[in-house]
C-alpha cells in the first residue's frame, strides 16, 4: 500500500509545536518498531498487569459508561443487527453493552490478540452467549461478509498502517453492514493515552482518508457528550457503512491507469 498522504497543514507553526510535544510524550514504539514487534508489545502489555486493570481504567476514565450511553440512546443503534463481531474485545467493555442492547438471539463474537484479555472478558461477562476467539485484526479467521456489524474500540492504534485492519473489517462486513470504531486522537489527552497504553495516535483527517481508501466512508462522527465535542475530547468515534454496491478497488484503478499510460 502506498503511504498515506499527510493532512493539509493549515498552520505550520502550530503543527511544528504539536510535533515536538508528540515526540516528547507519545509512545515511540509505534514509529520505531516494526509491526510484529509493535504487536508483540501490545500482546505482552494486555496479557500482563496493565490488562488486569484495563476494565477499572475504562470505568474511571468514563469511557465504558459513555460508550454504553451511545448504544443505549441508539445514537449507534445495534438493535437490528444479528451477527456482531467485537474486535479487540479487551475486558469486554463494548461486549457488555452489546449483550444488553442487542436482540437476544443476535450472534456475538468477541476476538482479541491477548488470551488473557479473552479470559478476563469471558469471566466478567458470565454469559454463554458470546463466542470468544483469539484473533488478529489484520488476519481475521472469518469468511467474507460474515457480519452485519463490527465494533472495534481502541484497537486500530496498535497498527502502524490502519488500512491493514480496515480492509479486513471491510472484507468480513456484509454490504450495508455497519462499523462502529473508536480510536485515540493526536491531541494532548490522546498522547498521554499513547504513552500509557503503548499505542499510536491518529490524525482525524488522515484516518478518514484511510477509511475512504478501504471503501468504508464515514457515515457519522460521534462525541460522548456536547462537552466532549466542544473541547474536542474523547477521541475519534466514527460510524461507517460498507456500501451496498461493491466499491472499485483502488489498486485496480491504479493498474488500469498504469496500463493505459
Ligand atoms: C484498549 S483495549 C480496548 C478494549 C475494548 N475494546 C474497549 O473498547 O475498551 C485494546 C485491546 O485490543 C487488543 N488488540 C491489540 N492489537 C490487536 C490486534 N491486532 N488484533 C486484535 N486485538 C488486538 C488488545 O489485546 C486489547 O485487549
Amino acid at each position: 500500500m502506498a503511504p498515506l498522504s499527510s493532512p493539509q497543514k493549515n498552520n505550520p507553526k502550530r503543527q511544528r509545536l504539536k510535533q515536538s510535544i508528540r515526540s516528547l510524550i507519545e509512545f515511540r514504539g509505534a514509529s520505531e518498531l516494526d509491526q510484529n514487534q509493535f504487536q508483540s508489545t501490545a500482546r505482552k502489555l494486555y496479557d500482563g498487569p496493565a490488562g488486569a486493570v484495563l476494565y477499572l481504567a475504562s470505568k474511571l476514565s468514563l469511557h465504558d459508561p459513555l460508550v454504553g450511553r451511545i448504544l443505549k440512546t441508539r445514537r449507534f443503534d445495534v438493535t437490528e443487527f444479528r451477527n456482531i463481531l467485537d474486535i479487540g474485545a479487551g475486558a469486554g467493555q463494548i461486549l457488555g453493552h452489546l449483550l444488553r442492547e442487542t436482540h437476544p438471539e443476535a450472534r456475538l463474537v468477541a476476538c482479541d490478540l491477548s488470551h488473557q484479555m479473552l479470559k478476563r472478558a469471558r469471566t466478567r461477562m458470565g454469559s454463554p452467549r458470546p463466542d470468544y476467539l483469539s484473533a488478529d485484526l489484520t488476519c481475521l479467521p472469518f469468511q467474507d461478509e460474515s457480519f452485519d456489524c463490527v465494533t472495534c474500540g481502541w484497537v486500530l492504534e496498535y497498527l502502524k498502517d490502519p488500512r491493514h485492519g480496515l480492509s479486513e473489517i471491510y472484507r468480513v462486513l456484509q454490504p450495508g453492514g455497519s462499523l462502529f470504531l473508536m480510536a485515540t486522537e493526536d491531541r494532548f489527552s490522546g498522547m498521554l493515552n499513547s504513552a500509557t497504553w503503548k499505542c499510536r495516535t491518529y490524525n482525524r483527517i488522515e484516518l478518514q482518508q484511510a477509511f475512504e481508501e478501504t471503501g468504508l466512508p464515514w457515515k457519522e462522527q460521534h462525541w460522548f457528550t456536547p462537552i466532549h465535542q466542544f473541547l474536542k475530547l474523547g477521541g475519534i468515534i466514527v460510524e461507517a457503512t460498507k456500501p451496498l454496491e461493491a466499491v472499485e478497488e483502488l489498486t485496480a484503478d491504479a493498474v488500469s491507469t498504469t496500463t493505459q499510460s
